[in-house]
Parts: C-alpha cells; sequence; structure tokens
C-alpha cells in the first residue's frame, strides 16, 4: 500500500473501476484534455473544509480569514469569498487577488514583518479590515501614511508569545528567535502608544505560531497569552474587540491524525464564550491542501538495481529513479521541506512488477524529487497523482530552469474547467529586455 487509509479518506480523491476520479471527473480524461503537469481541486472539497471550520466556532461571533499565500490561484480565492471567507494576506498583489476574486476588502487582514509604504498606501485606500502589525517601525509607519492619506488606520498587534507549535523548524513562527510578531514585553507599551495615535484604530491581537500544528496545546498557550494581554489592557482601559488565532491547523500527508478542528473549536469556545470577542482565525493548508492533487506523467524509467523493498538504508546498492514530468518548480514541498507526498497511479493496474522508486523531475538539481522509496508499479507514460498537493503547491512555484508554470482545474461535480491556463514560454520571456 502506497497510501495510508487515513491518507486515502482525507483526501479527494477516489477510485473508480480502477481509476482515480476527484468528484465524478477521471483524472485521465483531465491530463488528456489539458496535459501535464496539472493542478487538479476539488471545488466540493474545498467549501466542505471551510464549513468544518466555520460550523467549529459555532455561535461565537467570528470570521474566517483564508491565508492566501496557502493557494492564491483566482478561481480557488472566489471559492471561499462566494462562502463568506474573508482573507489574510501577507502583500499588496494578494491584496489585488482578493479583489480581482470577488472578495471583500472590509474582511481582509494584512500580516507579514515587511509591509512596504506603497503596500501600506494601497490597504488604507482600499479600506481593509486591519493591519496586524509586526514591530514598533511598522506601527509608525502605518500611523504615517495614515495622516498623509487622511485615513485612520485599524490594527492589531501581532504577539509573538514564545511557544513552540511542534512542528517543522521553517514553518515555526511564534518562537522568541523567529522575526514573526511582537514579544509580549514589549506589547503594553506599543499598544499605549497605538491607543494615543489619533491615525490608528486599536481593534485587537493578532497571533500565529506556525503551520501544519497537529496538537491543539500550543494554540491554547498562546491563547492564554493573548488573553492575559487583553486583560491587562482593559485594566488600562483599551479594550480590544478582536482577536485573531491564526492558522496552522494540520492536515493528514501520510499517517498523521489530521487536527481535531471540532474539539479545539468547543475548547476555544469555551474560553471566549463570555467575552463578546469576535474571533478570527487564518488557516490555509486545512482549507486547501487535500482539495488538491497534482497529475504527472512518467517520463522515463531508469532503474540501476535498486532494492526491491522499500528500504532508505539500501541506497548503496543503486537506486531505481522514475523521472517524471512534474519538478520542484511545480512542487518545492518536498526539497525544501523533505515533505512526504502519496503517491497514487491514475490507472491501477495489477502488474506484479512492483518495485522501490524514487521520483525525481527533469530539473538539473540532485534535490528534485517528489517522492522517494515508493513501491510502485510503473511503466513509462503512466500517470501519477502526487497527493495533497492543493495547499503550498501551485503559490510556490517557480519558472526554475525556464520551465511553463503548471495549468490548473478545478472540478465541480463531474465536470472541470481550466482555471489557469498553463504558462507559456512567452509569458515568461514578456518581461525582458535585451
Ligand atoms: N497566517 C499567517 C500569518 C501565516 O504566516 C500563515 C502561514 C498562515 C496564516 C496559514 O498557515 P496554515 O493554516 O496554512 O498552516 N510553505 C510551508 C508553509 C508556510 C506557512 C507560512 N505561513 C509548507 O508548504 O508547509
Amino acid at each position: 500500500m502506497t497510501v495510508t487509509p487515513e491518507l486515502f479518506s482525507a483526501t479527494a480523491v477516489k477510485y473508480r473501476n480502477g481509476e482515480l476520479y476527484v468528484e465524478g471527473a477521471s483524472l485521465g480524461n483531465i491530463a488528456d484534455a489539458v496535459g501535464t503537469p496539472v493542478y487538479v481541486y476539488s471545488q466540493e472539497m474545498l467549501k466542505n473544509q471551510y464549513r468544518k471550520l466555520d460550523a467549529a466556532l459555532g455561535s461565537l461571533p467570528h470570521q474566517l480569514h483564508y491565508a492566501v499565500k496557502a493557494n492564491s490561484t483566482l478561481a480557488v480565492l472566489k471559492t471561499f469569498a462566494e462562502l463568506g471567507a474573508g482573507f489574510d494576506i501577507v502583500s499588496g498583489g494578494e491584496l489585488s487577488r482578493v479583489l480581482a476574486a470577488g472578495g471583500n476588502p472590509d474582511s481582509v487582514v494584512f500580516s507579514g514583518v515587511g509591509k512596504s509604504v506603497e503596500e501600506i498606501d494601497f490597504a488604507l485606500k482600499t479600506g481593509i479590515e486591519c493591519f496586524n502589525v509586526e514591530s514598533n517601525s511598522e506601527l509608525i509607519r502605518i500611523s504615517q501614511r495614515a495622516e498623509v492619506l487622511g485615513k485612520i488606520a485599524p490594527i492589531a498587534l501581532r504577539i509573538n508569545p514564545n511557544v513552540d507549535p511542534k512542528t517543522h523548524p521553517y514553518i515555526s513562527t511564534g518562537l522568541k528567535e523567529n522575526k514573526f510578531g511582537i514579544l509580549q514585553e514589549a506589547a503594553l507599551g506599543l499598544y499605549q502608544q497605538a491607543d494615543a495615535d489619533p491615525n490608528l484604530h486599536v481593534r485587537g491581537v493578532a497571533c500565529h505560531i506556525g503551520s501544519q500544528i497537529s496538537a491543539p496545546e500550543p494554540l491554547f498557550d498562546a491563547l492564554d497569552q493573548l488573553l492575559s494581554l487583553i486583560d491587562q489592557l482593559a485594566d488600562r482601559e483599551i479594550q480590544l474587540t478582536d482577536i485573531d488565532l491564526g492558522g496552522g491547523f494540520g492536515v493528514t500527508y501520510q499517517d498523521e491524525a489530521s487536527f481535531d478542528i471540532d474539539a479545539w473549536g468547543d475548547r476555544v469556545v469555551e474560553h471566549l464564550g463570555p467575552r463578546g470577542l469576535t474571533v478570527s482565525i487564518e488557516p490555509g493548508r486545512f482549507l486547501t491542501a487535500n482539495a488538491g492533487v497534482l497529475l504527472t506523467r512518467v517520463e522515463y524509467l531508469k532503474p540501476s538495481g535498486g532494492p526491491a523493498q522499500a528500504n532508505e538504508s539500501h541506497a548503496d546498492e543503486g537506486k531505481n529513479f522514475a523521472i517524471v514530468d512534474a519538478a520542484m518548480n511545480d512542487l518545492l514541498r518536498p526539497s525544501l521541506y523533505q515533505a512526504w507526498h502519496g503517491v497514487l497511479a491514475v490507472q491501477e493496474h495489477s502488474s506484479s512488477d512492483t518495485r522501490c522508486w524514487d521520483l525525481v523531475g527533469p530539473i538539473c538539481e540532485s534535490g528534485d524529487w517528489l517522492a522517494k522509496n515508493r513501491m510502485l508499479s510503473l511503466a513509462e507514460g503512466d500517470l501519477l497523482a502526487i497527493l495533497s498537493a492543493g495547499a503550498y503547491g501551485s503559490s510556490l512555484s517557480s519558472n526554475y530552469n525556464t520551465r511553463n508554470r503548471a495549468a490548473e482545474v478545478m472540478v465541480s461535480g463531474d465536470g472541470f474547467r481550466v482555471v489557469r491556463r498553463r504558462e507559456s514560454l512567452q509569458d515568461q520571456l514578456s518581461t525582458e529586455i535585451l
């Protein structure tokens, strides 16, 4: 079994008569129509994940702000906008995407440590819900720009609670050693400064401690700190109305249990129930990861005497390489984080020639791999689906090796449509001047 039952039930794919489907659409048909590599999303699963999170916060006044960075494709944003989502952005570019997708600027929060003057001005003119401020210097800059533009900037301070989210070090954000947020010690003083500033409207407090978090404890440690800060501010007659708990809810990539969102929601309701605060969250991965797959075709098989069994310790025996047409420029997570993504054959075949393969791309880097040590029965020309690719897949893709970015397809019921055409070489060269 190349994919655990836990993962299989967490994803949008199902086998029907030996062929892999997303909702009612055959992945083989999509690859024939659109070519490969191609990202394929289930719109139904995107919506269901959103509804699960929304339901978890029950009767608390709340707003979901989808973290655009997880997948910023317009059709994905539009899907969430139509469900009433707000958006968490980290650049002016992401704000433009939200607006282009029909998102409401009133429910946009702007996070990130490096907001430029142009980005702040754009957000002020657009009239976003809140700036999640990450430093004293940024607070001063936002105040100055608000004054110049004759606006009042709504702000929250993003607190760095120095809590270990127990996740991959590259995606932990709430430790003192991380660049994000304002330390508790500095927060009180900054709130007082902001409260006295006529260019600023102090709305709330925000926090985001990391990504792919599997256990809720660190999130509640952070929440307790935010509540204690809110109380200290109330003692000084600074009343916050909003609390932003960030994102980070983990999903199943292999056999990890996905984050228990209902149990988390119940505890949040218990903690916050009587306070009358508006709660906001900034989920990215939870909404999109398992709603997407990356379809790729096997170009060449290059068996080199690798083991018949999955066994990393026998690498010196040689390796069997399957060279596929997707690469690290399409899906960077394996190269960047040694991330594990499930791989399934689009057409099941019952060949007994199952071997241990490394799936690698055409890019000229040894780090260009998508999966290692997978027991698969492969032939050249086979189509494969790389699972859990809906978050931080297309949005992290690049043109490395002058490869065109992949096409993207949205499935809804039995139908599908191309929501991003495959990039052309002309698209790539059009920004350059000889
Ligand atoms: N809010 C803020 C301020 C963030 O920085 C992030 C993610 C999120 C929300 C959404 O977190 P999520 O719910 O998706 O875990 N490229 C990495 C993940 C980087 C996450 C960066 N920040 C990956 O592929 O695993």
